[in-house]
């Protein structure tokens, strides 16, 4: 068993909150409600993990499940290119591009690879979902040796589609059971390739419609046991995010600030 790493969000209240960062071999799950920035949360951690681990990433790369159509190259693009120079630098080294980060076509060079090392599979119903999970291992091992292994497993969302399609009470142990088996795949493409797996869920925007709790996710505890890692984002004031982390193994629950940019995410 490989040690466990640890992805920066390169937010300082953030990771020193999480331990660190997000952990490899756990399932962190990103919850709040439309628009609170969870894809943003996704894109940022597939530009950092491809980083080298001096600069706060795993040097990996991602598999990056989209069921909602949220996946947007133009935001890796921004986000890539809102990073510090010296890390941009780094990554360049680390890639063997030549050049300077002001020359354009070195720049052009280096947003490629970024986004050649984004497996983007778009999920067009919950068995599909399923599928690519299952197809993700495959992935995973083929890139197992190679420069960049896989490290990132990102699912956005996690429940949409689940939602959608069980719908009524009386769907709700047939959802659940899915969302389990779903889970326990998405597990497995951690432990055994040493990956983080990131999945985001959106909060039920009327409260009285599930359990009353507005900060509880959607699907109730249906990802209590799953997921190690809890986390709740809330908008505050502007581009302001409130990131909240919840019964987390090990650490004290907490709260940091962060900020949605056209850069990216900022402290
Ligand atoms: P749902 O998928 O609808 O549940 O939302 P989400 O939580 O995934 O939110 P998302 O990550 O789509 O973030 C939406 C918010 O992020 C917007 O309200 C903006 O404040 C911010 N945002 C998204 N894209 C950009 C961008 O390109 N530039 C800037 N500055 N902010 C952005």
């Amino acid at each position: 068993r490989e040690r466990i790493g640890k992805l920066e969000w390169l937010i300082p209240e953030v990771d020193e909150m999480l331990g660190g960062g997000v952990e490899t071999q756990s399932i962190t799950e990103v919850y709040g409600e439309f628009g609170a920035g969870k894809s943003q949360i996704t894109h940022q951690l597939s530009v950092n993990v491809q980083l080298p681990p001096e600069q706060g990433g795993l040097g990996g790369s991602v598999i990056f499940i989209d069921s909602e159509d949220t996946f947007r190259p133009e935001r890796i693009e921004e986000m890539l290119f809102g990073l510090e120079d010296d890390v941009l630098q780094a990554a360049m080294d680390q890639r063997e591009i030549e050049g300077s980060i002001d020359d354009e076509e070195a720049r052009d060079e280096l947003l490629q690879s970024f986004l050649d090392k984004i497996h983007v599979a778009k999920a067009f119903n919950s068995n599909h979902q399923i599928l690519l999970a299952e197809k993700a291992q495959e992935i995973a091992s083929e890139y197992e040796d190679s420069e960049f292994p896989v490290r990132l497993l990102c699912v956005d969302s996690l429940t949409a589609h689940f939602r959608a399609e069980y719908v009524g009470r009386g769907e709700l142990a047939n959802r659940q059971q899915k969302l389990n088996k779903h889970l326990h795949d998405l597990d497995r493409v951690g432990n055994l390739y040493n990956a983080a797996v990131v999945v985001t869920n959106q909060v039920q925007s009327n409260p009285d419609a599930f359990f009353g709790d507005p900060t509880k996710p959607i699907g109730g505890n249906i990802l209590g046991h799953k997921s190690t890692f809890r986390m709740y984002l809330r908008k505050s004031k502007g581009n302001k995010r409130i990131v909240k982390l919840v019964d987390a193994p090990n650490l004290p629950d907490g709260e940091a600030v962060m900020r949605v940019t056209g850069e990216g995410l900022k402290p």
